[in-house]
């Protein structure tokens, strides 16, 4: 007899992940946190670079993990991924999901042909997977940021060789609604409360 399996399964996340990889990422990180970070400066109102986010399910179907990329400069044309972030439902962490999220991440990432990642995170845990601080030395994030957590990863040699400046966002912006759209949307009643 086939027992399903316990091991949650990676795809690349669907647009029906996204209310569940919200939930998940408060229940991780905390709302204002999460959204309080430097890296959020880097990712907000853009869109994830294509191919690279990543969700794993559970065996009932639901979101325990997520893991997105993202475009950015690291100082002037210099292109380079921001990961970030990842997270684990707290019942499914300690049996290699994290691990294996990132190794999907760095493995995408190396064959859609990407010179290197960065991330701002626990250096203890993302140096297993070969980040360090040593490529961001001459790096600037938009904001407050710790320079030990501030890590890279080349995925080609030199990628980041001499990279120096600020890390901007390069990526796709996320379509906004038109005035008349949201003025139609108002009319449709979409946004009134009740009481
Ligand atoms: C960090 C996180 C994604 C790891 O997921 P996971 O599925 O438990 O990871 P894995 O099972 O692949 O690895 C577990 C190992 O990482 C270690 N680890 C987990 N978080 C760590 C951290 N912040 N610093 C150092 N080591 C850490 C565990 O102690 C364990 O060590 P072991 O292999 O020696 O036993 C998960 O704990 C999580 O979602 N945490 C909350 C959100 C978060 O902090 N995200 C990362 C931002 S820096």
């Amino acid at each position: 007899m086939d027992f399903p399996s316990a091991t949650p399964a990676i795809s690349l996340e669907a647009p029906a992940d996204i209310a569940q990889r919200e939930a998940l990422l408060d229940l991780s990180f905390g709302r204002a946190a999460r959204l309080a970070k430097t890296s959020e400066r880097l990712r907000e109102g853009r869109l994830p670079a294509e191919g690279l986010a990543f969700a794993a399910h559970g065996p009932d179907g639901r979101l325990v993990g997520t893991l997105r990329l993202w475009h950015v400069t690291a100082g002037p044309a210099r292109p380079a991924l921001l990961l970030g972030p990842l997270a684990v439902h707290p019942w499914f962490r300690d049996r290699g999901l994290g691990g294996a999220l990132m190794a999907s991440a760095i493995n995408e990432a190396a064959r859609l042909g990407h010179g290197a990642i960065m991330l701002v995170g626990d250096a203890p845990y993302y140096a297993r997977f070969g980040f360090s601080s040593a490529p961001t030395g001459e790096l600037w994030l938009p904001g407050p940021f710790d320079r030990a957590r501030f890590l890279a990863l080349e995925l080609k040699p030199g990628a980041l060789a001499g990279a120096k400046g600020l890390v901007s966002a390069t990526g796709e912006a996320v379509a906004s609604p038109s005035l008349s759209e949201l003025v139609a949307r108002d009319t449709a009643g979409e946004f009134k409360r009740s009481a």
